[in-house]
């Protein structure tokens, strides 16, 4: 077959070549461990055998969206997801796909279980960590940006988990019931964005039901919207055991049941014979996996080896200096009274460090979340061991305590000149966080060294957002989340002032847990104990309920703060056929060189029926201090639609439209109009 051959004519070639015995045998997974006889070690989490008469190689799949995961090891753990998303650094997140997919490659992985861009709906998800934050703009972005990085090897990218999965309680089962606008408007966005703008490879449909439909024999979703609306042509998987049934699941668009066949073995074929699957349904799936596996060079690029069980570490300098750049880039600053940070040390100056993820006496730190995409690293940098170091530079010194008991910890903060308090969160697939407080009383450990030392800083690793009763009684406060193996590297970079602060929050921080987007039990975990989930707040997710509601966050979408100031000015609206380009200058107004992300948003016409405001465009951007830059961001008519359900297309409304331009999603600088 020629390799100049078209992916689609070289799938249709090879599927005229194939049995129906050699088509079943691509729609479902075998145990990697019996199928290579390989007891145990590093291994795939999934595995499709190849099958050497026809010359089609094994598909071997692995998570995730932090790096190369699972039962791999060697690998570079990467800043969780939500982290990536916080840099809003679409070049940098293209780095890191990038970065990802060749150690894929090299592992022997031809197909990563990544991205997964389902919206924050609530901030108690236990795979809040593992996704982009509660915007859909921001997580297509993101995830076009990451795909894109990832497909640049041989490595397909799976966009995960399709089209709702929000919540970790009663995840097998729960029926997500939302509204076809909202689905359209918050849910499907990165989906699109992945088929459409990223041209992912694959697409894995979630485990729970979206209005009493299980996701994956659902038509509405696997073949109106992602073939008929998106023209998808690659592959549909099934989430780990989230295939229900034979005929259900294969007349819906289910490609490939995962991890093991139960219902795509024998019974389809049954189905086959009794007529209710017609074959060409199986064709069609065939075709799409082979379609995808020509498209990114499966067949042609074969990973270096059967790397799969290779113990070898392959993590290089240049991905270990994406995971630190991604790791700074997406530290936020939350708080910074009296300019606390960046540390001013003088000779002879103590800094006790407190808490458990300052990785004291070999505990390691909580540098990523649990669950599929865990990738610990193999030896994180604790913050004790870069701080010390880089304490030392300046002529300071350090001192540990592990916070276990806090009257200790505060007395250790009480003879130091000032205190850095790491607390952590412990999000993990699988289960929901019970509230938003900081677990294992690490508010009452704040509160009792910040009493004990008036200069207490605390570094934040968690997977979203967490209260923070103890805020007016610190001097400041930074949002490190899980950031992979670089941990203490970038946290010294950013409290010594290395590195200059420039991540922003891609998720609101609520005041308390009763003012959320979603705080009735219908809504979350959904009646008869997470059965029915009612996405009773339609379109008012994350900020756009914040504005709605005129409730004040803890920290609102789209804040950071930075050791330099910028300032917006001259704002212009110019119109094209096209697009609609906004222009402003943004001038570095401080005395440091920084990066500042200046976001669009759009405030529809009352009539148009949506939230108060919404992210249409954004742009990140470096200045050295005094310097300015003309920035322009490109609206184009979808900025300016509303999802309309009788006629199943993007309207727009006629009306004024406001542009609005600033800092965060609270810090509105410049402000223009639009009549549409
Ligand atoms: C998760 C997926 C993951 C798969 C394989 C499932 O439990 O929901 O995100 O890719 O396991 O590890």
């Amino acid at each position: 077959m020629s390799q100049a051959m078209r992916p689609a004519a070289r799938a249709a070639a090879l599927l005229a070549a194939m049995s129906p015995s050699d088509k079943l045998a691509l729609l479902s997974g075998v145990d990697p461990h019996v199928a290579l006889g390989v007891a145990d070690g590093p291994l795939y989490v999934g595995y499709v055998p190849p099958n050497p008469t026809l010359c089609i190689p094994a598909l071997t799949l692995n998570d995730g969206p932090a790096g190369v995961a699972g039962l791999q090891v060697g690998t570079t753990a990467f800043p969780a997801p939500i982290a990536q998303a916080a840099t809003w650094d679409l070049a940098l997140q293209q780095k890191l796909g990038q970065a990802m997919g060749l150690e894929a490659w090299e592992k022997g992985v031809d197909v990563l279980l990544a991205p997964d861009v389902n919206i924050a709906r609530i901030p108690e998800n236990g795979r809040n960590f593992e996704a982009f934050g509660e915007d859909p703009f921001l997580s297509a972005e993101t995830a076009v940006a990451v795909i894109t990085g990832i497909q640049r090897n041989p490595v397909i990218a799976t966009v995960k988990h399709f089209p709702v999965n929000s919540q970790e309680t009663n995840r097998y089962y729960v029926s997500s019931n939302v509204d076809d606008r909202t689905l359209h408007e918050i849910y499907l966005p990165p989906f699109a964005a992945a088929v459409g703008q990223g041209k992912v490879g694959a697409v894995m449909c979630a485990y729970g039901a979206v209005n009493a439909i299980h996701s994956c024999q659902a038509p509405e979703f696997l073949t109106t919207i992602l073939r008929d609306e998106w023209h998808f042509h690659g592959f549909v998987m099934s989430d780990w055991g989230a295939t229900w049934s034979t005929v259900p699941a294969a007349n819906a668009g289910l490609d490939l049941e995962m991890p093991g066949g139960v219902f795509f073995t024998s019974a389809l074929s049954d189905a086959v014979a009794a007529g209710t699957v017609t074959s060409s349904t199986v064709d069609d799936a065939v075709r799409d996996i082979l379609t995808s596996m020509f498209e990114r060079g499966i067949f042609d690029r074969p990973p270096p080896a059967l790397a799969g069980v290779a113990l070898s570490d392959i993590s290089t300098p240049a991905d270990e200096h994406v995971a630190l750049q991604t790791a700074e880039e997406s530290t936020v600053l939350l708080k910074n009274a009296g300019g606390a940070l960046p540390l001013r040390l003088g000779h002879g100056t103590s800094i006790a460090l407190i808490g458990a993820p300052v990785g004291l006496d070999g505990v390691r730190p909580y540098v990523a979340g649990g669950g599929s995409s865990y990738t610990g690293g193999a030896d994180p940098v604790s913050p004790l061991q870069a701080l010390t170091a880089r304490a030392a530079k300046a002529g300071a010194t350090v001192v540990a305590d592990s916070g276990a008991d806090p009257t200790t910890a505060a007395s250790v903060a009480g003879h130091a000149n000032l205190a850095v308090v790491f607390a952590y969160d412990q999000e993990r697939e699988g289960l929901d966080r019970d509230d938003l407080s900081l677990p294992l009383g690490q508010d009452q450990l704040i509160e009792q060294v910040a009493q004990a030392n008036h200069h207490t800083i605390v570094v934040l690793d968690t997977g979203g957002p967490v209260l923070m009763p103890w805020l007016d009684q610190v001097s400041a406060v930074v949002e490190a989340w899980y950031p992979g193996e670089q941990d203490g590297n970038a946290v010294a970079a950013i409290l010594f002032g290395d590195v200059n602060p420039s991540g922003r929050l891609p998720q609101t921080f609520p005041p308390s847990t009763a003012a959320v987007p979603a705080s009735s039990g219908d809504q979350w975990p959904g009646s008869g104990g997470g059965q029915d989930a009612a996405f009773t707040e339609g379109l008012a997710v994350g900020y756009r309920w914040y504005d709605a509601h005129k409730v004040t966050p803890l920290f609102p979408f789209g804040y950071g703060l930075s050791y330099t100031s910028f300032a917006y000015s001259h704002l212009r609206i110019a119109r094209s056929s096209a697009h609609l380009a906004v222009s402003f200058t943004v001038r570095n107004t401080g005395a440091r060189a920084g990066a500042e992300v200046a976001q669009l948003y759009v405030d529809d016409p009352t009539a148009a029926g949506e939230p108060p405001k919404q992210l249409q465009g954004y742009q990140r951007v470096y200045l050295r201090p005094g310097r300015s830059t003309r920035l322009t961001i490109a609206l184009t008519r979808r900025s300016f639609s509303v999802w309309d359900t009788a006629s199943q297309s993007w309207r727009t409304t006629p009306g004024l439209y406001r542009i609005l331009v600033g800092a965060s999603s609270r810090d509105i600088r410049l402000r223009g109009f639009v009549r549409k």
